[in-house]
């Protein structure tokens, strides 16, 4: 069965609670359970933290083992450095996600320092980038 990540970013434990226009109104553990019941040929995996250095330490562990990962890095998407490099030093592919599309917010969100290093980008879907970005991972 094929090992996958899904890693979120700061902030993001507070989906359900946190400006609820944009991100909606489900916490994310409620709808981990609803992925894991579809993907159930899948092996799913989730971690959330919102420090940078725990995000690299996570890609780290997985990054020689697992099948893939899902990441929504956050805000670290348009700021870090360190995320991308951790994400072209591993060997497993990364999907990047974003619940919003941040290409019709602010300019600052426009430009993710993660992609070069994806396989691939999904955004814009609300919580399903989260199935899309699995999707792609059952179809290696
Ligand atoms: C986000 C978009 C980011 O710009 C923002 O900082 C987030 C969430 C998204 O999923 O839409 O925290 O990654």
């Amino acid at each position: 069965m094929k090992k996958i990540l899904i890693l979120n970013g700061p902030n993001l434990n507070l989906l359900g609670v946190r400006e609820k226009g944009i991100y909606g109104d489900q916490s994310f553990e409620v709808y981990f359970e609803a992925l894991k019941s579809k993907f159930s040929d899948l092996e799913l995996h989730y971690f959330q933290s919102n420090s940078e250095g725990a995000i690299v330490d996570k890609l780290h562990e997985v990054g020689f083992s697992f099948d893939g990962v899902v990441l929504n890095a956050g805000a670290y998407t348009h700021t870090s450095v360190a995320i991308a490099d951790a994400i072209a030093a591993i060997n497993t592919a990364v999907v990047e996600v974003h619940i919003s599309n941040v290409h019709q917010r602010e300019e600052f969100r426009h430009h993710s320092y993660l992609s070069k290093n994806c396989k691939g980008v999904i955004l814009g879907f609300g919580f399903d980038s989260y199935r899309l970005g699995l999707e792609s991972f059952k179809n290696d």
